[in-house]
């Protein structure tokens, strides 16, 4: 097909084409590897009745919205898709896309999402990641490979270094290498390891497929997360972007804060999905007691660890290990006034039923995948039960169509505070 115009990005990060005329007239041609405006020529791999996909054969005009790509291997890496797009083309997008999905899930109109809705850039675009997880590969010769493994693929693709990565992870990667030709012991090794850097410096954790584990640096690393700070190990959950997370922490502060006026007494804040506290902390900041959930047994020091350095007393922070996909474990944790939820990719859908009889007057959910979280937001809300009341989109994962959404829900029923 020749002449085909992308008109945006969808969802899934590859570009979108109506063709007018031809063949395929009306229906939607996926392209991946674009920027909205570019014409393109392209190679056409599968065709259905509403849709179809291809490849880029020939860029016939590229987009006034293309910017210079500053990354070796960004074609063949693949986790920075958007990248040859400028920042104002992927904030569009990102907004274009989570309001076409808050329309057709959530069933809201135009000027509803308008009151609602908040969309906030990543203050930093490049070097921005406080977290990184690369594959390596040791051969006998203890010859180190260290890289991302390709969307859709199996295939390792080396990098030197990382332009959305913080410096000091770039700058840690010789030593990185070093510790796995050393731990390779002139055999074949393969595994993962994860870098997190902190005010002290990196702190990585290897996890070889042999079963052995390694950690490289100091055994904690304190983040600075807008006004608040953390000190983690590289073994846990540790969001990805320092400044945005600074702004999760800061919205989930203010709403939080507004809600805990509505209530007299020492009330107590219920956390899905804990991991090792990062989001207890604005809640402890505004006055909340707190039990929270999480699956990981790794993350129970980091969470004490937080608590001690926040100054909460234990009586204001219960942590539980429990599997949320078997639902919450009896007996019930105190009738919580606020439900703060941040599950991963899969979703909460086993615990929303639990939520939606624990009588909450507010729930804030922290989603990192649209497709879950609009299905779990719209089943709080089904019947009526809560109200969609606030959106923020958070552009956690610059160049690329991941979203980090927060939704505040208000009990329909709730009592004036
Ligand atoms: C997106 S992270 C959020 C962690 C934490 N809120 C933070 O900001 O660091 C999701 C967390 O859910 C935990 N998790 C995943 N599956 C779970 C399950 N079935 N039950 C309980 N926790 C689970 C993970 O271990 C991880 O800590």
């Amino acid at each position: 097909m020749s002449g085909l115009e992308i008109v945006r990005w969808a969802h899934g990060g590859e570009g979108v084409g109506i063709p007018r005329e031809g063949a395929l007239a009306g229906r939607v041609v996926f392209v991946p590897e674009v920027v909205p405006g570019d014409v393109v020529d392209v190679a056409l791999s599968e065709v259905k009745a509403r849709w179809a996909r291809g490849r880029v054969r020939r860029i016939v005009r590229p987009s006034a919205a293309r910017v210079p790509v500053p990354c070796a291997v960004q074609a063949r890496c693949g986790g920075c898709p958007w990248m040859p797009g400028s920042a104002e083309a992927q904030g569009l997008s990102r907004r274009a896309i989570l309001v076409g999905e808050l329309k057709k899930r959530l069933g809201l109109g135009e000027e509803a999402i308008a009151a609602r809705l908040e969309m906030r850039e990543s203050p930093v675009r490049f070097g921005y990641r406080q977290r990184v997880r690369l594959r390596f590969e040791v051969d006998p010769r203890g010859e180190v490979t260290l890289g991302f493994t390709k969307q859709g693929s199996h295939t390792l693709v080396a990098i030197a270094r990382c332009e959305v990565a913080d410096e000091r992870i770039n700058a840690a990667l010789p030593m990185v290498r070093r510790a796995l030709s050393e731990m390779a012991g002139g055999q074949a090794l393969a595994g993962r390891v994860t870098l997190v850097v902190g005010v002290e410096g990196v702190a990585g954790h290897v996890e070889a497929r042999d079963g052995r584990e390694l950690h490289l640096g100091p055994e904690r690393v304190t983040l600075e997360l807008g006004e608040h700070r953390q000190a983690v190990a590289p073994e846990g959950f540790v969001q990805a972007n320092a400044q945005v997370t600074g702004q999760m922490l800061a919205t989930l502060t203010a709403w939080a804060g507004e809600e805990r006026r509505h209530h007299d007494g020492d009330p107590w804040a219920v956390e899905l999905f804990a991991g090792a506290g990062t989001l207890t902390l604005a809640l402890w900041r505004c006055g909340w007691r707190v039990v929270a959930y999480e699956v990981s047994e790794r993350a129970r020091p980091g969470f004490e660890h937080t608590r001690i350095a926040s100054a909460q007393p234990p009586e204001r922070a219960r942590w539980h290990a429990c599997d949320l996909a078997l639902g919450l474990p009896l007996p019930a944790p105190p009738a919580p006034a606020l439900i703060v939820l941040d599950p991963p990719r899969t979703g909460a859908a086993d615990v929303i039923g639990w939520i939606r009889g624990a009588g909450a007057r507010a729930v804030v959910y922290v989603s990192c995948d649209l497709a879950t979280g609009l299905r779990d937001v719209a089943a709080l809300a089904a019947g009526g039960r809560y109200e969609v009341a606030r959106v923020v989109g958070l552009d956690m994962f610059p160049h690329t169509a991941h979203q980090e959404v927060m939704f505040l829900l208000r009990a329909m029923d709730r009592p004036a505070g």
